[in-house]
């Protein structure tokens, strides 16, 4: 299957889109980018793009904290979505990621008096932790605090951060990093949100401990309260609570809802998919397929013709 990207306001074969070496956010990791899922459901010959518009609207406000002009509404930015989707004809999971950048082919650390680009590229991807349950580790890295990168949209650069982290977990035999903030508080991993379950409720950090609030962390919020009757707290995770909770798991557009096994070399309950993390888990892929008629609204459909059954 060719696949396609949207590049300088049209779409073109992904070979064809390139860039110069001098482009400004190579250097200096001065973009903002999105991750969106496309989930294929086979039995209606259907894919569907997960909250669309929400990452769209999160990436506009990435671009104005980057002064990154994206001259599209959040409507047009899906419908082009959507258009390129339908181009690739995926019929299999795929990840689709936007990314607006400083495109000047210029030198010098700034964000003002550059020029901006925008393109979205489509990969066939399943899960990206691509495990049953993850064993995690503590990072030394730390997250950063909004006044030093804010860690609240995708910005490229920050993603280093990330990456030093993630590297740094996989070489000493684990899955994932899970990051403290700079003062010692539980804050995300490397790629997505962190839940525990605490005496029948859900706790997950605030989004003053330095996390990039996830849309997939407000669905599971909103699964969890809507389908289960359980309420999540939002408050400063202590490191210790991570070793203490019965359950854990992690939460993002490319991971999905993943439980957590192990932290540190400590099980988390008894090392098994937690009972409350598994219903989530059952749930969340029903919706994200469309396959639950209640959230419908979330699953925008990419093909004309879909198989009713
Ligand atoms: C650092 C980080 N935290 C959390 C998430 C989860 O966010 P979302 O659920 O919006 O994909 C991601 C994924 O984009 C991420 O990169």
């Amino acid at each position: 299957m060719s696949s396609y990207a949207f590049f300088k306001n049209q779409i073109v074969p992904l070979d064809e889109a390139k860039v110069g070496i001098m482009t400004h956010a190579l250097h200096y990791g001065t973009g903002i980018f999105e991750g969106i899922r496309g989930n294929w459901n086979s039995k209606k010959q259907q894919t569907y793009l997960f909250r669309l518009k929400e990452h769209y609207e999160r990436m506009q406000g990435g671009c104005r904290l980057l002064k990154i002009d994206l001259p599209y509404s959040a409507d047009e930015l899906c419908r082009i979505t959507i258009q390129l989707v339908e181009k690739c004809g995926f019929k299999e999971d795929i990840y689709i990621r936007p990314l607006a950048y400083k495109s000047s082919e210029a030198l010098g650390v700034r964000l003002h008096d550059l020029e901006d680009d925008f393109l979205i590229l489509i990969i066939p991807w399943g899960p990206y932790l691509d495990m049953d349950k993850a064993r995690c580790a503590v990072s030394s890295w730390r997250r950063p605090d909004d006044n030093v990168i804010p860690p609240q949209v995708k910005i490229t650069g920050l993603y280093v951060n990330n990456a030093l982290a993630k590297t740094e977990a996989v070489l000493n035999g684990f899955d994932e990093a899970i990051m403290l903030t700079p003062d010692g508080y539980v804050s995300e991993g490397s790629g997505e949100n962190i839940f525990l379950v605490i005496d029948g409720k859900l706790v997950t950090p605030a989004s003053y401990n330095n996390i990039l609030t996830g849309i997939t962390r407000n669905t599971v919020i909103k699964l969890a309260q809507d389908e289960l009757g359980i309420k999540t707290i939002e408050r400063p995770v202590d490191r210790s609570e991570l070793y203490l909770a019965a359950e854990c798991f992690l939460t993002g557009t490319a991971a999905h809802l993943t439980p957590v096994a192990e932290i540190d070399r400590r099980k988390i309950g008894n090392g098994e998919i937690g009972k409350i993390t598994g219903r989530l888990q059952e749930i969340y892929s029903r919706v994200i397929r469309g396959n639950h008629p209640t959230y419908l609204d979330w699953c925008t459909p990419v093909y004309k013709q879909e198989v009713i059954s």
